[in-house]
């Protein structure tokens, strides 16, 4: 039985979206001749746009169906992925990189995208992000202020980690430092939260000095004390890349660090879960798809009809876009984690195909199939 507890998933429901200025006409440059669209498409990433780095499915093809011929976006989609470790230009940059259409930062929601909402609350309290890519660069372009990797806060530690010695790719590998913090400062200050931004990567070290901020108030080495709070931006058990099976996400690791702190500490784990299948991820990315619709027109809010999400994981986007229900049209590709000839079991998508290429076909000849009948 997890015996965890969630704390104050219900106030992000609430979210509102104040927070993120509308997108300029040049930002998501909506083409012109879009008027007012009736329906959108988020697309997932892992196993449906790419596996590892390496476009998958005929993703780039169908994506430039989405854009005019002058390269303005036609149809409004955006990126929704449980993956991150990017601040969100960086990423979108390589998207347009790897598939050879113009992607906007604001069309990249990615698993971590919310924390920016959590930024106010810690002000300059200390707070460390964890993660593949550059978790405190994402972290502070959130705005939070006072925000160290865990890869740089561990340094700060000797004899932290007991198997450093033995991980040939850190000896002598130099961790990038701020500048302006000293060891002292560091390893006084109290650690108020821990973000795991995206999937970690030394393990081992991660859930050592996970486990001595946690459970110590947030001082390594010194006595017991309250837990300090936990985010994880997805939970997902596995996911697709190149290799022919799942790899483990966040999750796993997730389970592990969980698994082992209530072992070695009286009270259990408490932690926040982001991402999907989380409903408010689903309302987050219609509330963006609204503004990239009205982009190019200020003729305030946008109603959409039907709202496509494209997935490879049936437990995790399927499941969310079915729990999120009306205008979500849920899509299944055979790319990624889901490899069945039919349906899946326990979370059936609305329409399954074999690639992201055909379930824009199959979007785009609805669409104007339904325009037809006006
Ligand atoms: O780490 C990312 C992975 O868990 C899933 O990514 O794009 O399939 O949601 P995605
Ligand atoms: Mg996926």
């Amino acid at each position: 039985m997890n015996n965890f507890r969630i704390i104050a998933r219900n106030s992000l429901r609430r979210r509102d979206y104040s927070l993120r200025s509308p997108p300029s006409r040049s930002f998501c440059n909506l083409s012109q001749e879009s008027n007012r669209p009736s329906y959108g498409i988020a697309f997932d990433i892992d196993g449906v746009i790419l596996l590892g780095s390496s476009p998958v499915g005929g993703s780039p093809g169908a994506l430039r169906r989405l854009y005019d011929d002058s390269g303005a976006l036609k149809i409004p989609f955006l990126f929704l992925t449980n993956g991150g470790g990017l601040p969100e230009s960086e990423r979108a940059s390589e998207m347009t990189h790897l598939l050879g259409v113009p992607v906007s930062p604001f069309q990249m929601v990615q698993a971590h995208s919310p924390f920016r909402k959590l930024a106010n609350r810690f002000g300059n309290e200390l707070v460390v992000a964890a993660g593949k890519g550059e978790p405190a660069a994402v972290m502070s372009n959130y705005g939070f202020k006072n925000v160290v990797s865990l890869d740089e806060y561990a340094s700060y530690f000797d004899n932290i980690d007991p198997l450093a010695p033995y991980k040939k790719w850190m000896t002598g590998q130099e961790v990038h430092k701020e500048t302006s913090r000293s060891r002292e400062n560091v390893v006084s200050e109290r650690v108020q939260a821990a973000f795991i931004v995206s999937d970690p990567v030394d393990w081992s070290r991660d859930i050592q000095v996970l486990c001595d901020i946690l459970r110590t108030g947030g001082l390594p080495g010194k006595e017991i004390g309250p837990q300090p709070l936990l985010y994880f931006a997805n939970d997902d058990l596995d996911y697709q890349t190149k290799f022919p099976t799942e790899r483990l996400g966040m999750g796993a690791f997730r389970i592990a660090l969980e698994s082992i702190f209530n072992r070695i500490h009286d009270n259990p784990l408490e932690y926040i879960s982001f991402g999907k299948p989380n409903p408010f991820v689903f309302k987050d990315a219609e509330d963006v798809l609204k503004e990239i619709a009205t982009s190019h027109s200020n003729q305030g809010s946008h109603h959409f009809k039907t709202l496509y999400m494209v997935g490879d994981n049936p437990k995790i986007d399927i499941r969310g876009a079915r729990q999120a229900g009306s205008p979500w049209f849920s899509i299944l590709t055979r790319t990624g984690v889901f490899k069945g000839k039919d349906n899946h079991p326990e979370f059936p998508a609305d329409l399954v195909v074999d690639t992201v290429e055909e379930a824009v076909d199959f979007i785009l000849t609805r669409e104007s199939a339904k325009r037809s009948l006006i």
